[in-house]
């Protein structure tokens, strides 16, 4: 047990590090919603690590799940006024000509963590988050594979 949170921290530590890179120079609606974009990923990581192993606690995952939802939805889409691009974005100008899809990825996104919300309050343990959390992790995907380009 001690192993393993402790390496989870030393993994949070390093993704801690990488965001702080990327976010490089980032201002204004851009930063925000890379820093929301950020706090997405650390809570996916922390999930991610309790399905694999560590200390398996329902209530973090209630929680993180809640938190995702917090960014998802509408508070996703409001994050991408038309048009803004300025550097260091990732954000693809397609968000802008294909908005429904765009929209529609935002609000799978908060169905999936408000759904992994909900399993975590049941006391749902491992093996059944698991489905949960990969149904998630494709909506990430989902959405980075045409409106993210990475650099
Ligand atoms: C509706 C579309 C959409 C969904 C769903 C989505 N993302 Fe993103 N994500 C983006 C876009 C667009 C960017 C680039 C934003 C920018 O650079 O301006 C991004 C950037 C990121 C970044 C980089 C942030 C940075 O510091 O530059 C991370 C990490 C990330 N997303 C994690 C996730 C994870 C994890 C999920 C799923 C739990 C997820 N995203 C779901 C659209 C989405």
């Amino acid at each position: 047990m001690r192993a393993g949170r402790s390496g989870l921290a030393i993994f949070a530590l390093l993704a801690a590090a990488g965001a702080a890179f990327a976010h490089g120079g980032a201002t204004g609606i851009v930063k925000e919603r890379m820093d929301a974009m950020s706090e997405i990923g650390d809570q996916m990581k922390l999930v991610g690590g309790m399905i694999k192993g560590g200390t398996y606690d329902a209530a973090q995952v209630s929680a993180a799940g809640g938190t995702i939802a917090s960014h998802a939805g509408s508070a996703l889409v409001e994050l991408f006024p038309e048009g803004s691009l300025q550097a260091p974005t990732e954000a693809s100008p397609a968000i802008w000509t294909d908005w429904a899809t765009f929209q529609a990825s935002a609000s799978e996104l908060e169905e999936a963590a408000l759904a992994l919300e909900g399993l975590a309050d049941k006391g749902a343990g491992r093996a059944e988050i698991a489905p949960a959390f990969r149904t998630l992790a494709e909506t990430c995907k989902t959405c980075h594979q045409s409106f993210r380009i990475k650099k």
